[in-house]
């Protein structure tokens, strides 16, 4: 049901040969995009792909002005045998329409959702990087974004949507790949409060986690933790990702869902993954202080990041403006361990028993 437009104008094979070598994250794009247009009149209509290129808006247009404007973040991965495949789509699907309803955007359908996926990658299937060939660990990352466009300042929701997909040739998020990240943690800055956007996927998070970031790397540390708003004292998530820890004893803690949490795919995928895996899945509120006394007493073993784009990065250290955490410089043998689990079955090297994997 999506018409295809096709770009006359394509970029040369060979550049795109050679993007896909080493692509980094996010800075090159497809020849094509995906649109679907929205009005409260009208609903959802003229599914299209067509060329990749600049959006022409209205300077009234909301989303500049109230920031109403929401997005996605899933991966297509080539397997040995050339297909190509993405991973539990139906997961973003649901977070798109939570994120949009509290945004109040509309709701888009499952089967608009994962078609205008199959409709861009079908179209760009040459974009998708070969493992081996191209970078190990590459993919096709897709971002799936929902904007408000109606000119009009007054703040109310938008009678004018459009929903786009691009996509990104994608290695690794961080620069290092999978050496392991320091995080700082920001104890002035929030990211999200109470009956806030938090646990939605909104540029606005983003945005206000920026400047908490740039103070990261002013400490020296490349992601920044945001804890609760109120007491500075439970572990949220980090920047753009989840985070988890491994105890000695074989459990793989993470701050349990709020309203101020994202509902990581990543990180509900190595929940379900864990128990095979010989861990114990535990979501439930996480202190920093007991990070803090767990790593100093030996309980508390590793430290990662998760997320669709950083995959699992391993954390070395969490530091503050007065103590650090040090979980040194070698990956943990579980963070590895899981990582490598996830990887297999979206690279499609092991079974995938648990039906996460949707051809495109
Ligand atoms: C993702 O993991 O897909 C995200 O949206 C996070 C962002 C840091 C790229």
């Amino acid at each position: 049901e999506f018409a295809i437009l096709k770009n006359i104008q394509p970029q040369p094979e060979l550049v795109r040969e050679d993007i896909k070598k080493d692509p980094g994250f996010g800075q090159y794009f497809t020849d094509h995009m995906a649109h679907i247009r929205y009005t409260n009149e009208d609903g959802w209509q003229a599914h299209q792909v067509k060329p990749y290129g600049p959006l022409v808006l209205d300077p009234a247009a909301a989303v500049f002005h109230y920031a109403q404007e929401i997005f996605e973040g899933l991966k297509a991965y080539r397997h040995a045998d050339g297909s190509v495949w993405t991973f539990r789509p139906e997961r973003n699907a649901t977070r798109i329409n939570r994120s949009a309803e509290r945004l109040a955007l509309p709701q888009i359908s499952e089967e608009d959702f994962i078609n205008s996926l199959k409709a861009l990658v079908s179209t760009d299937e040459a974009w998708v990087p070969t493992p081996g060939t191209d970078g190990d660990e590459s993919s096709l990352y897709l971002r799936p974004f929902m904007i408000a466009s109606e000119r009009f300042l007054g703040v109310r929701a938008s009678h004018e949507v459009d929903y786009y997909v691009i996509a990104s040739p994608a290695g690794p998020y961080f620069a290092g790949g999978i050496k392991p990240v320091s995080i700082w943690l920001s104890k002035r800055l929030n990211r999200a409060g109470s009956g806030g956007t938090g646990f939605a996927k909104c540029g606005g998070n983003y945005a206000s986690s920026l400047l908490a970031q740039k103070e990261a790397a002013d400490n020296g540390c490349q992601q920044v933790l945001f804890t609760d708003a109120e007491e500075h004292k439970y572990i949220d998530e980090l920047g753009g990702m989840n985070l988890m820890l491994v105890t000695k004893d074989g459990q793989l803690l993470t701050p349990a869902l709020s309203d101020t949490i994202l509902d990581g795919v990543t990180r509900r995928s190595l929940l379900d993954l864990a128990p095979e895996l010989g861990l114990e899945p535990v979501e439930r509120q996480l202190t920093i202080d007991e990070w803090r006394e767990g790593a100093a007493s030996g309980d508390i073993v590793e430290a990662f990041a998760c997320g669709t784009a950083a995959v699992i990065t391993p954390i070395s250290k969490l530091v503050s403006d007065d103590f650090t955490i040090d979980h040194g410089d070698t990956p943990g043998e579980k963070t590895m361990a899981l990582r490598k689990a996830l990887l297999d079955i979206q690279y499609g090297r092991v079974e995938d028993t648990h039906n996460w994997l949707v051809r495109l």
